[in-house]
């Protein structure tokens, strides 16, 4: 396993105990452009860079020219993590360790302050449909199977990248049996075989907490806390009476009181990152992100004692 001892903050300017840093659209240029200090990092999707000519192919992987173009702008002004899509670490009937040889490529030319993937499975490998992008995040049941699968591969992918992996929880829409765990214990094991970080989305979190019926407070206690490394806040809206995860615009107050209880009981807390959709960037504006920033940077400050708090008379 690999030895975790340099810190993930390496560079960033942060403003408090975490920085704070926006989920990168294309709908954001113009803010970035006028205010590059509004966000102390920018997450990117890497595979929104790069084709892939799938597995069979050689070259396999190749830099989209303007939006490699783009990416090496922002990274002049910006420190970047990675924020991966496409890895699928918990697909039983596949695994691309060229997809993370690409990414480790890609984290020498940007060097990522750090990388995160998802903790899913949305890639199937069959005959009828060869690397099947099933186009959201299947269903797991949290076994020891699973366990033993994920620690393996989440190794492997620290081993290739030469730096620890953050794995995001995730959404699902319905209850899924033949779990021999709750999640919480299984990211718990997962950070103890393999020394990964964990990226706490609160609004992840929260649509599974309304659409499955239980407490977003109490699962994060269940949750070693140690291990968290970035967070996701964002906003949904509801559809057919289902809470979605649709990044619609501004977070509701529920994930500002998780963030709030939550990241100061995070001590390797280094960044908390805004998503929105682009297509939501026309009711949402500029001045709507601008807020949002302004609010996590106001629920990461630090708490100031009673006693030394200024009172106005
Ligand atoms: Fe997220």
């Amino acid at each position: 396993m690999l030895q975790f001892s340099e810190s993930p903050l390496r560079g960033i300017p942060g403003t408090g105990p975490a920085a704070v840093g926006l989920m990168f659209n294309g709908a954001l240029a113009g803010l970035l452009d006028a205010r590059p200090d509004c966000t102390d990092f920018l997450s990117i999707i890497p595979e929104r860079f790069w084709q892939d000519f799938g597995r069979n192919n050689a070259p396999r992987f190749a830099p989209l020219p303007d939006e490699t173009a783009l990416l090496d702008r922002l990274a002049e002004r910006h420190r970047l993590v990675a924020h991966g899509v496409g890895l699928s670490i918990a697909s039983g009937s596949t695994f691309d360790l060229d997809h993370v040889r690409q990414l480790a490529e890609w984290h020498r030319r940007y060097d990522f302050a750090w990388i995160s993937e998802h903790l899913s499975a949305v890639r199937v490998l069959t005959e009828e449909t060869p690397d099947h992008h099933a186009g959201l995040a299947l269903p797991l049941a949290w076994d020891h199977d699973l366990l033993d699968l994920v620690s393996d591969r989440v190794n492997r992918t620290q081993d290739i990248l030469g730096t620890r992996l953050l794995l995001e929880n995730g959404v699902v829409h319905t209850p899924v049996p033949g779990s021999d765990m709750s999640e919480q214990e299984f990211v718990n094991a997962l950070v103890r075989r393999t020394g990964c970080g964990v990226l706490l989305d609160l609004h992840n979190l929260l649509v599974n907490a309304i659409n499955l019926g239980f407490d977003a407070g109490r699962w994060i206690d269940a949750l070693d806390l140690e291990s968290v490394v970035e967070m996701h806040v964002a906003g949904g809206n509801r559809l057919f009476g289902v809470y979605l995860d649709s990044h619609s615009g501004a977070c509701p107050q529920t994930v500002w009181d998780l963030l709030a209880r939550t990241a100061p009981r995070c001590p390797n807390l280094a960044g908390v990152t805004f998503e929105y959709h682009e297509s939501y960037h026309p009711t949402l504006g500029e001045d709507g992100v601008l807020d949002q920033l302004a609010r996590m940077r106001a629920a990461l400050l630090p708490e100031v004692p009673a006693e030394v708090r200024h009172v106005d008379r």
